[in-house]
């Protein structure tokens, strides 16, 4: 079965809720006549900051175009003050959730145990999880990348069960080439994302074939399509180029001349 490209908009701590309703006029507007393919030739999902879910969410009803959390709590509910509950993701009709985005790990100290923390309790649910993984750049130096990517997924995957590997994405974001416009080469990106398909083949069994692994860091209209064309590249997690609904666009439409 061969794997659908998903694409994922990581819109940050940026765009307010009545900027995302414009984003979503415009992208929609863009995207018009390939709406039909969506879920059957690609899958694109946007994930802007939690204000944004419920105006994002209504602006792109019966679109096609799936909502995703940019993080949750572990816990259930109760005394975490700031935090948001996977509930209330559901209620506001979240299909996916970033887990352990190397900012989150980097500026706000989550460690493995809290993201697969994050994992099991997604586990109960159905928005799949998207567990960001990725060295630093002094971690690529010291040749320590496989080792680090290897770690970062088989703690957070951990007694998985059959609830979690079947929805699960995997997200893997070199943090040398966050925010920084420096991309993976498409050789890099194609090496490491393998890589990951033998960890999750040899943890998960034959599903792990059909997990879909994106790549991120300054993907952009004009890298897209050789990245998107590597043989275990299944999509992209985009952060500065999807804040622009024409050049998410872009994107997304070269996700569609690879797949
Ligand atoms: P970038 O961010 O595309 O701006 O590098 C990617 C991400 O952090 O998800």
């Amino acid at each position: 079965m061969p794997r659908i490209p998903l694409l994922v908009a990581n819109w940050k701590m940026n765009l307010c809720a009545s900027e995302a309703s414009e984003f979503a006029a415009r992208l929609l507007e863009r995207l018009q006549p390939h709406l039909a393919d969506l879920g059957k030739a690609f899958d694109l999902a946007i994930a802007p900051a939690f204000p944004a879910l419920d105006r994002l969410g209504r602006a792109l009803a019966d679109s096609g175009i799936q909502l995703a959390a940019q993080n949750l709590h572990a816990e259930a509910s109760g005394a975490f003050t700031g935090e948001v509950s996977l509930a209330m993701l559901e209620d506001l009709g979240c299909s996916f959730a970033l887990i352990g985005h190397s900012e989150r790990r980097q500026l706000f100290g989550e460690t493995d145990a809290m993201v697969r923390a994050k994992a099991e309790r997604l586990a109960e649910s159905r928005i799949a999880p998207i567990l960001c993984v990725g060295e630093t750049l002094a971690q690529r130096e010291a040749d320590q990348t496989l080792e680090i990517v290897a770690k970062q997924l088989t703690t957070a995957l951990d007694g998985a069960d059959d609830g979690l590997t079947r929805q699960l994405v995997v997200a893997y974001e070199p943090v040398w080439a966050i925010g920084t416009g420096r991309t993976a080469t498409p050789e890099i990106a194609q090496t490491v994302h393998a890589a990951i398909r033998k960890t999750l083949i040899a943890r998960l069994g034959p599903i792990g074939e059909q997990t879909r692994i994106l790549y991120g860091g300054s993907v952009k209209p004009s890298n897209a399509r050789e990245l998107l064309s590597q043989h275990d590249v299944d999509g992209a997690l985009i952060g500065g180029a999807s804040l622009d609904p024409d050049s998410f666009a872009q994107i997304a439409l070269a996700s569609l001349e690879t797949s």
